[in-house]
């Protein structure tokens, strides 16, 4: 029997709607404009490049036909800016709202940038959609969420305090999006993701995931860094599962679904140690020099949760959510981006590359 993502996506491309996806240039947001597009939908991309990258978009450029790269638009603007916000927004039915400062210890370090764009520029994005009356506002919320609350796994409904900057702009956005819903009856529904993984996520700089930064090290054949004793845990969930949840947040029909957070993941705990031997066996079979590469082990990192694993019932009864891929099965399909040379830039060269002209 077919899932209802399945027939999800037949819907869709019968009948195309407009799409705004912040963040576009972002990995997750990449990810939702490649697969929107593939169902022959409109999509505008917004982005200012602060952490997004434009070979995100030159890569998604390449997998669609010409036709479905002619229904995308691209916007460079900043959420910070109200005006910019309801420009992005006009005429657009869905919005997948991605674009945020990511990165625990980027918050720590510069609370107030990540304030920014996390809170303020959220608040900008939701009054002109609000206004623009959008029949969807999906947004991007985090497990970071459940700050030190012991409970595992993690429901939506139980939230302790939060541990970092970024946590709490995320539970800020939660706050704002409840009451958008309530005073407003705005159609709402939030996502917490948990760690999501995938190709186009970046592997450099000082606040690199840690999937992406342990292929790239692995693949210059230096050992991993791990933080702590390498027992904490995390529930990993490969891109293509966080879409399939923003698609369908987007479209469901049923009342009882929307204005509510979901859980995004696999349901699956996994710890660091038993992470990197998996990602070291499929850096191996590459370069078999690393198979036997110990990971070196620092001091835990402020601000991180010890466990994480999210109870993902809610998703499943009431969006239809269904993972297809699991922890295994996306380091699969991710380690040939990963391990491709071109990965391991330097921030400068980035840098460089995004001031230049963009030509869709
Ligand atoms: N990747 C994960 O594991 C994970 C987990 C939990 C939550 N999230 C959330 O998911 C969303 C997407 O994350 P990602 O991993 O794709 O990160 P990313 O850094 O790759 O993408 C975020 C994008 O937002 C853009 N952006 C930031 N501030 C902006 C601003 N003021 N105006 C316009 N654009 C701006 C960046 O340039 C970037 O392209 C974020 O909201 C993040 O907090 C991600």
């Amino acid at each position: 029997m077919a899932t209802r993502f399945e027939l999800l996506q037949s819907e869709l491309t019968a009948a195309p709607r407009t799409w705004l996806v912040t963040g576009a240039a972002g990995f997750i947001g990449s990810h939702l404009v490649e697969k929107l597009l593939k169902l022959e939908q409109r999509v505008i991309g917004l982005d200012n490049f602060s952490t997004g990258d434009r070979r995100n978009l030159d890569a998604v450029r390449e997998t669609v036909v010409a036709e479905a790269w002619s229904q995308f638009r691209f916007e460079e603007r900043d959420i910070t800016r109200l005006e910019e916000c309801r420009r992005a927004v006009a005429g657009v039915d869905y919005v997948l709202h991605q674009a945020a400062l990511g990165s625990v210890p980027r918050s720590i370090e510069d609370p107030l940038r990540s304030h920014a764009s996390n809170v303020d520029g959220f608040l900008n994005i939701l009054v002109a959609a609000r206004d623009a009356r959008v029949q969807r506002f999906v947004y991007a919320s985090s497990s970071s969420v459940y700050g030190d609350h012991p409970a595992l796994p993690k429901k939506e409904d139980s939230v302790g305090r939060p541990l970092s900057p970024y946590a709490a702009t995320k539970l800020f956005n939660e706050v704002y999006a409840g009451v958008f819903a309530r005073g407003y009856g705005m159609p709402v529904i939030g996502l917490r993701y948990f760690n999501v993984f995938g190709p186009r996520q970046d592997p450099n700089g000082a606040y690199a995931a840690v999937v992406p930064r342990w292929f790239a090290a692995l693949a210059r054949g230096e050992p991993v860094k791990i933080n702590g004793d390498g027992l904490t845990t995390r529930d990993f969930c490969y891109v293509a599962n966080a879409v399939q949840a923003n698609l369908l947040a987007a479209t469901t029909v049923s009342r009882g679904a929307v204005g509510c957070v979901y859980n995004v993941a696999c349901g699956v705990r996994t710890s660091l140690l038993d992470l990197h031997e998996r990602i070291r066996a499929l850096v191996a079979a590459r370069l078999p020099e690393v198979a036997q590469l110990a990971p070196v082990f620092g001091p835990e990192r402020a601000g991180d949760v010890r466990h994480s694993l999210a109870d993902i019932s809610l998703a499943r009864d009431l969006l239809g959510y269904e993972p297809t891929h699991s922890l295994e099965k996306g380091l699969r399909e991710a380690a040939g981006w990963y391990l491709r040379d071109e990965q391991v830039t330097t921030d400068a060269q980035r840098a460089s590359r995004n001031s230049s002209a963009f030509t869709p």
